[in-house]
């Protein structure tokens, strides 16, 4: 089952970025191309009646599977990226992680009116990250479709946090 392929794949690699935080290290997946393909294939299986008209993935784990997850479902891939990396016109937010803050930017030609998006991501922690990026969306007057994960951490309650947003939340391995 790929949930158990993933728990066992995934290395938890305590106190990092801060002391105190279990960080689950998704770079031993990356060596199984395997199984990056089974979880990009499990992935898209989940979403495929759902509606999407383009994946929207976050700097920089979202860039991992994202590119390839839209693909597979035939749609456009658009970069949400870290602060000052997008070189045209931007919609911003900043936002509360798990271990500290960031800033967010989407191009604002990235998508269009009405368009229903995927947000993707490697893993839901807080929700900080994904709520910023919904926001960005929302911006831009598209529509978030649903969220994709690899990783949910659900004591961190970031379920619970997207759900004005949307309901559709799908991952493959809960923690
Ligand atoms: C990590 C992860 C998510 C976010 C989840 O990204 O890839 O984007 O944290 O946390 P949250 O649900 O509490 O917002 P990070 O900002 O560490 O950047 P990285 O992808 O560049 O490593
Ligand atoms: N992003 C936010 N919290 C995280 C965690 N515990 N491990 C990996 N990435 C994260």
């Amino acid at each position: 089952m790929i949930e158990s392929k993933i728990k066992s794949t995934v290395r938890d690699v305590n106190d990092f970025p801060k002391a105190g935080i279990v960080f689950k290290d998704i770079t031993p997946i990356l060596k199984d191309p395997q199984l990056c393909m089974e979880i990009t294939k499990a992935l898209a299986e989940q979403l495929k009646d759902v509606g999407i008209d383009v994946v929207a993935g976050i700097e920089s784990r979202g860039f991992l599977f994202g590119p390839t997850l839209a693909q597979l479902l035939n749609v456009p891939f658009v970069p949400i990226r870290k602060a000052g990396k997008l070189p045209y016109k931007t919609v911003k937010q900043s936002y509360d992680l798990e271990y500290g803050t960031a800033t967010i930017e989407l191009h604002e030609d990235a998508l269009i009116a009405g368009q229903k998006v995927l947000i993707h991501d490697d893993l839901l922690a807080t929700g900080g990250t994904v709520v910023a990026a919904s926001k960005l969306v929302m911006q831009l007057g598209a529509e978030v479709a649903g969220y994709s994960f690899i990783i949910a951490l659900d004591f961190l309650n970031g379920r619970v946090r997207l759900a004005p947003y949307n309901t559709q939340i799908f991952s493959l391995a809960s923690y």
